[in-house]
């Protein structure tokens, strides 16, 4: 299997895993995990320019395989210690606890939105290329554009102002 950005990303995390408890550690996993989730963006994105004929097959099922798991490993992070540091570190109050709740909801979304997506992508494969290739390709971009936005909000009102308290203490 060849080596891709996301399998150097899952070394990395491996490699921290029970290194995190400090903040600063914390904060290098959550950037690792969301380099990790857009980098499976990257790669539908890749497969949604190459429709109605998806160019690798193969890729085609390591997405298959790699999304799902990467979300799940992502989400447990952020929900489990990420959002927990978050509130520490922040002090963001009922307005931060609002804005995890929305957050964490977008996460459900997204992963029944994968699971849809893998469903299709096997079909596509099953099918030849041919099949519901441009509602196929519509759902992907609607997919890893929700993912971007959420994990640019994520950056932009957590991580970033986290990093910057941080570093100030
Ligand atoms: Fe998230």
């Amino acid at each position: 299997m060849p080596i891709t950005d996301s399998t150097v990303i899952q070394l990395k995390l491996a490699q921290i895993e029970g290194r995190e408890s400090a903040p600063a550690g914390c904060l290098t996993a959550m950037r690792l995990y969301h380099d990790l989730l857009l980098s499976m963006c990257d790669r539908l994105e890749f497969i949604a320019d190459t429709l109605p004929v998806p160019v690798n097959i193969t890729e085609c099922q390591v997405v298959t395989q790699d999304l799902l798991p990467s979300m799940t490993a992502s989400h447990q992070f952020e929900e489990d210690r990420f959002f927990m540091d978050a509130r520490l570190v922040l002090k963001g109050g009922c307005a931060l606890d609002d804005t995890i709740a929305r957050l964490c909801e977008e996460h459900r979304e997204d992963q029944f939105f994968a699971e849809e997506i893998c469903e299709e992508i096997r079909g596509l494969i099953l099918g030849g290329g041919q099949k519901n290739a441009e509602a196929m390709g519509y759902m992907l971009r609607g997919f890893f554009g929700q993912m971007r936005r959420h994990i640019a909000f994520e950056r932009d009102f957590l991580y970033i102002p986290m990093t910057e308290k941080l570093i100030r203490l």
